[in-house]
C-alpha cells in the first residue's frame, strides 16, 4: 500500500482530499497542529499532531511515515488577515513550506502536491485564466503562496523534486454523504455565510457590491466542488507516481457564478427567502475570476463532475444545517 503524508488534513480541503485518497487505496497519515483544523474532520488514517514550523517534529513524522507522496494543505488562507499581519503568512505559509521542502530532501521524499491558489494571479487580464497568465498577487496571502511555487520550481531543477501545484479557484460544497464539510472560524466564505443567513434570523447576509461590470452587478467566481478537488488531488498523486514532471494546474470549472446566483440557489434549497443587504465592495475583490481547466483535463485526465451550482449549494446547505445543530 502506498502512503501519502497529508499536512493540514484536518482542514476543509485537506480532509475531503484525505477521504478521497483513502477511497482510492492510499494509506493516509495526517500531520496537523489543529490550530485552524478540526480533529473530527481528520477521520482517514493516523493523525499526528504537529506543526510544520517545528522542523524536528516534522522530520521525525516524515521519517516514521516514509511516504511515497506528500500533499501539503497546511496554510493560513484569509486574505484580510494577511494584509493586517503579513509576517504570520510568510512564516506559516512560506517558511512552513520551506521546512517541508527541506525535510522532504533530508528524508528522501521527492513527490509533492501543493495547495496553491488563484490568488497567485492577482487581477485578471484575461478570462478564463490559463496557467501562464501573469502572476502579480495583490495581497500577502497570494505572495506567500507564489513564493512557494517559486521555491518548488527551483527545487525541481536543482534537486529533482517532482510536484503538482494545484491552483484552486473557489473551493466550495461538502461531502454529499454529510460526513464532513466546510468549517472555518471565523467564516468569511460566501456560501456558508449565505447558508447562515437562511438558518439564522440574527444574521443578515450581505452582498459585497452590486455595481461590478458583470451580468447582474455582483462578483463572478468559479466555484469548484471540494470533492472534485479531492479527485483532482488523487489524479495528481497518480500522475506523480507514474513519473509526471513538475507542473502547475488550475482547478476550476471554467464557468462563473455571481453572488446573487449563489444567494438564489440557497433560497431554492432552503425553501425560504434569504434576506440580503447590499454592502460596499470588499477591498481587493476582482469582478470576475474564472479558471481555464484545459491543462488539468489534458494532463491529469480530470474533470469536474459534481460542480454544478445546485450540487455545490445543496451539499453545503445539508452540511451547514447538520454542523449548526452539532455545534449548538
Ligand atoms: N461575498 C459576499 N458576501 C459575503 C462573503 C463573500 O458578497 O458575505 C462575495 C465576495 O465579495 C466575493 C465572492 O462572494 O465576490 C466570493 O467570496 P469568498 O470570500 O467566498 O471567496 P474569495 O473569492 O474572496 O476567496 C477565494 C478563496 C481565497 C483566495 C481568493 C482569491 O477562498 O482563499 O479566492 O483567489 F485567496
Amino acid at each position: 500500500m502506498k502512503t501519502i503524508f497529508v499536512t493540514g488534513g484536518a482542514g476543509y480541503v485537506g480532509s475531503h482530499c484525505s477521504k478521497e485518497f483513502a477511497a482510492q487505496g492510499w494509506n493516509v497519515v495526517v500531520y496537523d497542529n489543529l490550530s485552524r483544523g478540526w480533529r473530527d474532520l481528520a477521520r482517514w488514517g493516523e493523525l499526528v499532531e504537529g506543526d510544520i514550523l517545528d522542523r524536528d517534529a516534522l522530520q521525525s513524522a516524515l521519517t516514521a511515515a516514509k511516504p511515497d507522496v506528500l500533499a501539503h494543505f497546511a496554510a493560513l488562507t484569509y486574505v484580510g488577515e494577511s494584509v493586517e499581519d503579513p509576517a504570520l503568512y510568510y512564516r506559516n505559509n512560506t517558511l512552513g513550506t520551506f521546512n517541508i521542502l527541506e525535510s522532504m530532501r533530508a528524508v528522501g521524499v521527492d513527490k509533492m502536491i501543493f495547495s496553491s491558489t488563484a490568488a497567485t494571479y492577482g487581477v485578471p487580464h484575461q478570462v478564463p485564466m490559463p496557467e501562464d497568465h501573469p502572476q502579480q498577487p495583490i495581497n500577502p496571502y497570494g505572495w506567500s503562496k507564489l513564493m512557494v511555487e517559486r521555491m518548488m520550481d527551483d527545487y525541481a531543477r536543482a534537486y529533482g523534486l517532482r510536484f503538482a501545484s494545484l491552483r484552486y479557484f473557489n473551493a466550495a460544497g461538502a461531502s454529499p454523504d454529510g460526513e464532513i464539510g466546510e468549517r472555518h472560524e471565523p467564516e468569511t466564505h460566501v456560501i456558508p455565510l449565505a447558508a447562515k443567513g437562511a438558518l439564522s434570523s440574527d444574521y443578515a447576509f450581505t452582498i459585497f457590491g452590486d455595481d461590478f461590470d458583470t451580468r447582474d452587478g455582483t462578483c463572478v467566481r468559479d466555484y469548484i466542488h471540494v470533492c472534485d478537488l479531492g479527485r483532482a488531488h488523487a489524479a495528481a498523486a497518480k500522475y506523480l507516481m507514474d513519473g509526471g514532471a513538475a507542473e502547475f494546474f488550475n482547478l476550476g470549472t471554467g464557468e462563473g457564478t455571481t453572488v446573487k446566483e449563489i444567494a438564489d440557489a440557497i433560497e431554492k434549497v432552503s425553501g425560504k427567502p434569504l434576506p440580503r443587504k447590499i454592502g460596499p465592495r470588499r477591498a481587493g475583490d476582482p469582478a470576475v475570476l474564472v479558471a481555464s481547466n484545459a491543462k488539468a483535463k489534458a494532463k491529469l485526465g480530470w474533470e469536474p463532475t459534481q460542480s454544478s451550482v445546485d450540487e455545490i449549494v445543496q451539499s453545503a446547505w445539508n452540511w451547514a444545517q447538520k454542523d449548526a445543530k452539532a455545534r449548538g
